[in-house]
């Protein structure tokens, strides 16, 4: 219930951090990309819209490691993969309201670097 408070707080606009007022779009782009470990836009690119981490040659293959567009999920399905380890993905030990800023900042940037992800669909 409180994360549905949060997401109201977060649309009035501001956000009280590192003891000045930063904008909510200042304070969840930086999360994104400094959010107390390696930044998420280093593998999911810049806009969440996904990204090729690394390839190898084996055979005639190209193996490409992809890490997911993360800009068009639903909070549950976002939260969650944030909660539970993964293969790829580094752990991170974040609130809830950063998950929040998080998916807020994404879910802004849906519209951008849809390039990427259209030419990568699961
Ligand atoms: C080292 C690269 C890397 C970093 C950094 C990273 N991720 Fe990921 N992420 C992945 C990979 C790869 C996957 C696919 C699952 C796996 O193999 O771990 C993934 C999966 C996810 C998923 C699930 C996608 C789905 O379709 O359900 C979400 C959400 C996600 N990451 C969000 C984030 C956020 C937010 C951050 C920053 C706090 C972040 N990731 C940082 C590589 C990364």
């Amino acid at each position: 219930m409180h994360i549905i408070l949060f997401i109201s707080l977060l649309f009035t606009g501001y956000v009280y951090a590192n003891e000045s007022f930063i904008s909510s779009d200042e304070y969840a782009k930086m999360l994104y990309k400094n959010p107390r470990g390696i930044g998420c836009h280093k593998c999911h690119g810049e806009h969440g819209e996904g990204k090729e981490i690394s390839s190898y040659i084996s055979g005639n293959n190209k193996i490409s490691l992809i890490a997911p567009r993360i800009n068009n999920l639903s909070i549950k399905r976002f939260r969650k993969a944030l909660e539970k380890g993964k293969r790829l993905m580094p752990e991170y030990f974040l609130t809830d309201v950063e998950k929040v800023y998080l998916y807020y900042y994404l879910t802004k940037q849906k519209k951008k670097g849809v390039e990427f992800a259209k030419n990568n669909k699961k």
